[in-house]
């Protein structure tokens, strides 16, 4: 069967809590899993030609959980900012964040801008990690900018020009830890996004799993309303 590699996968990565309770550990442990598991899925995704790769890391409602898991969140991503920067050079990343700036640190913020200013020429695979991001706070913003700037006439690409991040949209949305729904990711972009959802939790996720969703993605008969 013929591979159809999407330009642009979209990931929710869940799960790594459960993952950490099964194995006796505390939920930070698996987020500091599942940091690794994105790195894997990172190098592989532009191996395999993967033009952009969307994450869900921390979303407007997480921030309902624990201090202490919270604290943690921000720590591990601060961490991963300073860490990956030589690999997404060599590879040739291009780092991008979408979200809310509201809320997070100067300092975490300070880290990001700098990131993506250093990788902005990179012209391999794009990395958007959505990081205090909510796609109702995403339209809500775009609209907001839209009033600020007196546009009238608003059309479908008005409004995807003021989304935070200017990417296609994903053609697939991978969903691990097996629940069944979108939990306010995307909601503009994955109006006619494929949705796979494998029972792994997000550490546990690998190549083989990827390549699965891949392969049934490929099958998929994508009508967009019309008849085939
Ligand atoms: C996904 O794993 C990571 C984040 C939401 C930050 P969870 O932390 O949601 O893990 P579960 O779903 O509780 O197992
Ligand atoms: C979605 O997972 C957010 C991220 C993966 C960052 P959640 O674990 O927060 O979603 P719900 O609560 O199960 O819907
Ligand atoms: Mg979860």
């Amino acid at each position: 069967m013929e591979l159809k590699i999407p330009d642009h996968i979209a990931i929710i990565m869940d799960g790594n809590g459960r993952w950490a309770k099964q194995k006796g550990m505390p939920r930070t442990y698996g987020h500091k899993a599942g940091a690794d598991t994105l790195r894997k899925i990172l190098s592989y995704s532009g191996e395999i030609g993967v033009k952009y790769l969307t994450v869900y890391a921390f979303s407007t409602e997480n921030w309902k959980r624990a201090k202490e898991e919270v604290d943690t969140l921000m720590f591990l991503f601060k961490a991963y900012l300073k860490s990956e920067k030589k690999t997404l050079m060599k590879n040739n990343v291009r780092f991008l964040v979408s979200g809310r700036e509201e809320g997070v640190s100067k300092d975490l913020l300070k880290e990001i801008k700098k990131l993506e200013e250093e990788t902005k020429d990179n012209t391999g695979i794009t990395l958007n990690i959505a990081f205090n991001y909510g796609g109702r706070s995403e339209i809500v913003d775009a609209i907001n900018k839209m009033i600020e700037n007196n546009e009238t006439n608003i059309t479908e690409e008005t409004v995807e020009k003021y989304l935070y991040t200017k990417i296609p949209d994903p053609e697939l949305v991978i969903r691990t830890s097996g629940e069944m729904r979108i939990s306010n990711f995307l909601l503009w972009q994955i109006a006619y996004s494929e949705i796979y959802v494998t029972e792994s939790y997000w550490p546990d996720f690998n190549k083989e799993e990827l390549i699965k969703a891949i392969e049934n993605y490929s099958k998929r008969d994508r009508r967009f309303g019309g008849v085939k």
